[in-house]
Protein backbone atom coordinates (compact mmCIF):
# COMPACT_ATOMS: atom_id res chain seq x y z
CA UNK A 1 0.00 0.00 0.00
CA UNK A 2 1.54 3.41 -0.90
CA UNK A 3 2.21 5.83 2.03
CA UNK A 4 -0.05 8.71 2.61
CA UNK A 5 0.07 11.77 4.45
CA UNK A 6 -2.80 13.76 6.13
CA UNK A 7 -2.56 17.57 5.76
CA UNK A 8 -5.19 20.45 6.24
CA UNK A 9 -4.42 24.04 4.60
CA UNK A 10 -6.72 26.53 4.26
CA UNK A 11 -8.34 26.68 0.47
CA UNK A 12 -9.94 29.55 -1.13
CA UNK A 13 -10.72 30.95 2.44
CA UNK A 14 -11.96 27.18 3.88
CA UNK A 15 -10.06 24.58 5.99
CA UNK A 16 -10.21 21.83 4.22
CA UNK A 17 -8.19 18.45 4.76
CA UNK A 18 -6.66 15.23 2.42
CA UNK A 19 -4.56 12.66 2.24
CA UNK A 20 -1.34 12.80 -0.38
CA UNK A 21 1.44 10.78 -1.29
CA UNK A 22 4.87 12.43 -0.56
CA UNK A 23 6.03 13.05 -3.95
CA UNK A 24 2.49 14.23 -4.90
CA UNK A 25 2.65 18.12 -6.51
CA UNK A 26 0.35 20.60 -5.24
CA UNK A 27 -1.02 21.09 -8.58
CA UNK A 28 -1.91 17.37 -9.10
CA UNK A 29 -3.59 17.65 -5.34
CA UNK A 30 -5.97 20.69 -6.34
CA UNK A 31 -6.59 18.76 -10.01
CA UNK A 32 -7.32 15.63 -8.33
CA UNK A 33 -8.47 15.89 -4.85
CA UNK A 34 -10.34 19.11 -4.66
CA UNK A 35 -11.44 19.38 -8.88
CA UNK A 36 -9.83 22.37 -9.09
CA UNK A 37 -8.61 22.39 -12.26
CA UNK A 38 -8.19 26.17 -13.47
CA UNK A 39 -4.03 25.72 -12.73
CA UNK A 40 -2.77 23.76 -15.74
CA UNK A 41 0.33 21.30 -16.31
CA UNK A 42 2.02 22.36 -19.52
CA UNK A 43 5.79 22.83 -18.78
CA UNK A 44 6.38 20.61 -15.73
CA UNK A 45 9.30 22.08 -14.45
CA UNK A 46 8.50 25.83 -13.05
CA UNK A 47 9.41 27.60 -16.72
CA UNK A 48 5.71 28.27 -17.97
CA UNK A 49 3.60 29.72 -15.18
CA UNK A 50 0.57 27.69 -16.13
CA UNK A 51 0.05 26.59 -12.80
CA UNK A 52 0.75 29.13 -10.70
CA UNK A 53 -1.22 29.87 -7.52
CA UNK A 54 -0.92 31.44 -4.94
CA UNK A 55 0.39 30.14 -1.20
CA UNK A 56 0.38 32.44 1.72
CA UNK A 57 1.48 35.42 0.32
CA UNK A 58 3.45 35.22 -3.10
CA UNK A 59 3.00 32.91 -6.24
CA UNK A 60 4.33 29.70 -6.34
CA UNK A 61 4.86 27.16 -9.91
CA UNK A 62 2.27 24.60 -8.09
CA UNK A 63 3.81 21.82 -10.54
CA UNK A 64 7.20 22.15 -8.11
CA UNK A 65 5.73 22.54 -4.93
CA UNK A 66 5.31 18.85 -2.84
CA UNK A 67 1.70 18.92 -1.97
CA UNK A 68 2.53 17.90 2.13
CA UNK A 69 4.09 21.57 1.84
CA UNK A 70 0.35 23.19 1.73
CA UNK A 71 -0.01 21.65 5.39
CA UNK A 72 -0.92 24.70 7.88
CA UNK A 73 -0.70 27.05 4.74
CA UNK A 74 -3.51 29.28 2.91
CA UNK A 75 -3.51 28.55 -0.56
CA UNK A 76 -5.66 30.29 -3.39
CA UNK A 77 -6.29 28.92 -6.65
CA UNK A 78 -7.85 30.83 -9.82
CA UNK A 79 -11.22 29.20 -8.63
CA UNK A 80 -11.13 31.46 -5.00
CA UNK A 81 -10.25 34.72 -6.89
CA UNK A 82 -14.07 35.39 -7.94
CA UNK A 83 -16.96 34.44 -6.16
CA UNK A 84 -20.54 33.60 -5.98
CA UNK A 85 -21.42 37.33 -7.22
CA UNK A 86 -19.09 37.10 -10.54
CA UNK A 87 -15.61 37.51 -11.68
CA UNK A 88 -13.07 39.21 -9.53
CA UNK A 89 -11.98 42.48 -11.23
CA UNK A 90 -9.08 40.92 -13.06
CA UNK A 91 -10.81 38.02 -14.39
CA UNK A 92 -13.63 40.45 -16.13
CA UNK A 93 -10.35 43.01 -17.55
CA UNK A 94 -9.38 39.96 -19.31
CA UNK A 95 -12.75 38.93 -20.80
CA UNK A 96 -12.87 42.94 -21.48
CA UNK A 97 -9.87 43.28 -22.99
CA UNK A 98 -9.85 40.39 -25.41
CA UNK A 99 -6.76 39.22 -23.33
CA UNK A 100 -7.92 35.47 -23.32
CA UNK A 101 -7.45 32.98 -26.78
CA UNK A 102 -7.32 29.70 -26.30
CA UNK A 103 -7.66 29.86 -22.59
CA UNK A 104 -4.79 27.37 -21.01
CA UNK A 105 -2.45 29.91 -19.55
CA UNK A 106 -4.96 32.42 -18.03
CA UNK A 107 -5.44 31.18 -14.82
CA UNK A 108 -1.96 31.22 -13.90
CA UNK A 109 -1.85 34.70 -15.96
CA UNK A 110 -4.72 35.85 -14.18
CA UNK A 111 -3.16 34.78 -10.53
CA UNK A 112 0.01 36.50 -11.05
CA UNK A 113 -1.44 39.42 -12.56
CA UNK A 114 -3.34 39.85 -9.72
CA UNK A 115 -0.18 39.26 -7.44
CA UNK A 116 1.75 41.80 -9.20
CA UNK A 117 -0.92 44.63 -8.56
CA UNK A 118 -1.36 44.01 -5.16
CA UNK A 119 2.15 43.54 -4.26
CA UNK A 120 2.48 47.37 -5.56
CA UNK A 121 1.17 48.89 -2.14
CA UNK A 122 2.89 52.31 -3.24
CA UNK A 123 0.09 53.42 -5.12
CA UNK A 124 2.19 56.79 -5.97
CA UNK A 125 4.06 54.81 -8.13
CA UNK A 126 1.80 53.63 -10.75
CA UNK A 127 3.13 50.55 -12.31
CA UNK A 128 4.34 50.97 -16.07
CA UNK A 129 3.70 48.68 -18.85
CA UNK A 130 7.53 47.66 -18.74
CA UNK A 131 6.42 46.88 -15.01
CA UNK A 132 3.54 44.81 -15.78
CA UNK A 133 5.33 42.79 -18.34
CA UNK A 134 8.11 42.35 -15.72
CA UNK A 135 5.95 41.11 -13.49
CA UNK A 136 4.49 38.49 -15.72
CA UNK A 137 7.75 37.07 -17.51
CA UNK A 138 7.20 34.06 -15.79
CA UNK A 139 4.13 33.01 -17.39
CA UNK A 140 4.27 32.11 -20.81
CA UNK A 141 1.38 32.49 -23.62
CA UNK A 142 1.75 30.15 -26.38
CA UNK A 143 -1.00 32.57 -28.43
CA UNK A 144 1.24 35.69 -27.83
CA UNK A 145 -1.31 37.26 -26.31
CA UNK A 146 0.62 39.94 -24.12
CA UNK A 147 -0.63 43.11 -25.53
CA UNK A 148 -3.97 43.05 -24.68
CA UNK A 149 -2.71 41.17 -21.47
CA UNK A 150 -0.47 43.81 -20.35
CA UNK A 151 -3.77 46.13 -21.25
CA UNK A 152 -5.93 44.33 -19.00
CA UNK A 153 -3.53 45.02 -16.06
CA UNK A 154 -2.81 48.81 -16.51
CA UNK A 155 -7.09 49.07 -16.61
CA UNK A 156 -7.14 47.47 -13.49
CA UNK A 157 -4.41 49.47 -12.15
CA UNK A 158 -6.08 52.28 -13.07
CA UNK A 159 -10.01 51.38 -11.91
CA UNK A 160 -8.25 50.44 -8.11
CA UNK A 161 -6.51 53.47 -8.27
CA UNK A 162 -9.47 56.04 -8.56
CA UNK A 163 -11.69 53.75 -6.73
S1 LIG B 1 3.48 23.71 -15.48
FE1 LIG B 1 4.30 24.62 -13.69
S2 LIG B 1 5.61 26.17 -14.42
FE2 LIG B 1 4.94 25.16 -16.22
S1 LIG C 1 -4.29 32.09 -24.29
FE1 LIG C 1 -3.52 30.30 -25.25
S2 LIG C 1 -1.68 29.86 -24.21
FE2 LIG C 1 -2.28 31.79 -23.48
Amino acid sequence: MQLEIEIKFSLNGRMVQTKVPPTMTTLVMLRENFDLTGGKLACGEGECGACTVKIDDRTINSCLMFAVDCDGREVQTIEGLGGVAGLEIMQQAFVDHGAIQCGYCMPGMIMQARYVVDQNTDKSHQLSRDDIARGLEGNVCRCSGYTKVVDAVAAVILDEASA
